[in-house]
């Protein structure tokens, strides 16, 4: 009984010591700048944490091209950006634990992938969702090619651009960057996309797999059904919109872009980033 309480603080005083190791090998640094939970845990004031916030890592190493979800963030079907998508379900200011919150998006706003089943009914039905996307296409060596800024995407364009055959991944800087659409809440239909021939041109003249696009819809508005059919019939072709490609140098890259499993969506928020 007389050895307890010793050992307890014993115990303490090694859980205390490991501690401060723990903290002083979080020291600030250039690629950490604002080590999350250090000033916490040293028992400093909440007021410091300042959670670090970046698109560019490793000076070029690696790029964030996903848009961040804010309620402006433009869906394309309501005139005011997707509100309110994040709810606490329990919150700490009224007594919980914790905080809980709920996320309510649409599932084609922001930067987001495109499924067969958005523009076929039957292939809706069958199953091809955002979790039947092949990885393979969605990750991978990439092209980031700026396009003409006084046209949208026809098959005179893409015929010009000289994409090599081989090439699978190409993300298409447009107009839509310079005027920065994905930061406007409302929805701009003279955005800048495929044209049906344009998007017939690409299905029949390269092997393009994933291709990207830097507003809500890759199709032009004029053409809207008609280039998503011609991309999204073969089942093959994986249409990533919404990027922000702004401040990157065109040129080769490697891709990563992971869709959520959402079961029986036809769209779903995407994470890309590319790195050198
Ligand atoms: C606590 O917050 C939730 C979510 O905002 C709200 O529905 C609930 O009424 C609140 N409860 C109290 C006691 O304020
Ligand atoms: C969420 O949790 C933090 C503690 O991590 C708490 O300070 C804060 O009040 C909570 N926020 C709300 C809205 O309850
Ligand atoms: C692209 O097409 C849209 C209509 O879909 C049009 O409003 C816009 O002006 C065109 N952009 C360019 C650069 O030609």
């Amino acid at each position: 009984m007389k050895g307890r309480p010793l050992l307890i603080s014993l115990l303490l005083l090694i859980a205390t010591t490991l501690t401060l190791t723990a903290t002083s090998t979080l020291a600030p640094d250039s690629a950490y700048p604002s080590p999350y939970g250090a000033a916490d845990s040293c028992g400093g004031a909440a007021e410091e944490l300042i959670p670090p916030r970046r698109e560019v890592y490793g000076s070029g190493k690696i790029y964030d091209i996903t848009h961040k979800f804010t309620p402006e963030t433009p869906s394309g079907i309501t005139e005011n950006g997707i509100g309110q998508f994040l709810q606490l379900a329990a919150s700490m200011k009224n007594g919980s634990l914790y905080n809980f919150s709920e996320i309510k998006l649409p599932a084609h706003a922001g930067t987001h992938v495109d499924a067969p089943g958005h523009m076929f009914d039957d292939y809706f039905d069958a199953g091809f969702d955002v979790d039947s996307l092949d990885l393979e296409v969605l990750n991978g060596p990439a092209l980031l090619v700026d396009v003409p800024r006084d046209s949208n995407l026809t098959a005179e364009v893409m015929k010009s651009l000289n994409i090599p055959k081989g090439v699978k991944r190409v993300l298409f800087r447009t107009l839509n960057t310079d005027r920065h659409l994905m930061l406007q809440k409302k929805f701009d239909t003279s955005f800048v996309g495929f044209k049906k021939d344009g998007a017939q041109w690409l299905v029949d003249n390269t092997d393009i797999k994933l291709i990207g696009i830097d507003y809500l819809s890759v199709a032009a508005y004029d053409d809207l059904i008609p280039s998503h059919h011609v991309f999204l019939r073969g089942r093959e072709i994986i249409l990533v919109e919404g990027l922000k490609l702004d401040d990157i140098p065109a040129g080769l890259y490697t891709v990563h872009c992971l869709p959520l499993r959402l079961l029986g969506a036809e769209g779903a928020p995407i994470r890309c980033i590319l790195m050198k």
